[in-house]
């Protein structure tokens, strides 16, 4: 079960930042589409194996953002056509450097930022930075756990990096970023992919099972950050302030 505490900072940051703009026009370009529990390769991975040998119920879903390639910075559209992976890690930079994780990023700040958690990415510059190898931890919420491919980067999350590293742990999760561009189409197409789940003991439902509100303002935190990301990737378009 993704840890409380992380909820409500998920909570905060929507409520504060659908205060100040009108998030639901902004982010109207994405949508969200349904994903196979029988088939999906970060399921069926050996990470979600180790993270939960319980096979318990996960909470997901998955955000999706079409845009045309044009729109895109032409560096990272040439690297994507030669298999490079500069397109999904300035997505990457974009989201965790970006707006939408600001608020998020600043209470992790202040609560977890220490001696032990010193080599961790905290600031914006760090994190604009990165290009987020396996292993790179950030605001003692997230880690690298995989590059599965050229096009995407996994993220493991739903509480501290530093927690039972190897092993599951109550309350988790597995993000991944991707970014995948599609030249006959014209097309690049980003997403997010969240799982939760409770790695530890036995659990007969998934995280928020039968709840509306957790999940409606996980789905618009996923819109927020999509669109940070993206903006990132634009030509002559750094939306990071
Ligand atoms: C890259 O890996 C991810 C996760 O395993 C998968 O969903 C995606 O289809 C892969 N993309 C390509 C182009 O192979
Ligand atoms: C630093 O913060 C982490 C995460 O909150 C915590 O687990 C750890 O005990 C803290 N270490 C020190 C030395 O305060």
């Amino acid at each position: 079960m993704p840890s409380r505490l992380s909820m409500t900072l998920q909570g905060l940051a929507v409520s504060a930042l659908t205060a100040v703009g009108s998030v639901v026009v902004w982010t109207k370009h994405s949508h969200f589409e349904p994903m196979d529990l029988a088939t999906d390769p970060t399921i069926k991975s050996l990470l979600f194996s180790k993270f939960n040998p319980n096979k318990n119920p996960p909470f997901y879903d998955v955000c999706v953002r079409r845009i045309p390639l044009s729109k895109l910075d032409t560096e990272l559209i040439e690297d994507a056509r030669k298999g490079g992976s500069k397109l999904v890690e300035r997505f990457a930079q974009g989201i965790w450097a970006g707006r939408g994780f600001t608020i998020q990023r600043l209470l992790e700040n202040y609560q977890h930022k220490n001696e032990t958690t010193k080599h961790q990415l905290w600031t914006k510059r760090d994190l604009r930075e990165s290009t987020y190898p396996i292993g790179t931890e950030l605001a003692d919420h997230f880690n690298v756990v995989d590059r599965p491919n050229s096009t995407a980067i996994l993220f493991r999350c739903g509480d501290s990096p530093l927690k039972s590293p190897d092993g599951p742990r109550p309350s988790d999760g597995l993000f991944e970023m991707s970014a995948e561009t599609n030249f006959d189409s014209g097309f690049a197409e980003f997403r997010l992919k969240t799982i939760f789940y409770q790695g530890e003991g036995k659990a007969e439902k998934a995280p928020f099972a039968g709840e509306w509100f957790m999940p409606w303002v996980h789905r618009v935190y996923a819109r927020i950050w999509m669109e940070t990301g993206v903006g990132n990737c634009k030509k002559g378009m750094f939306v990071i302030e």
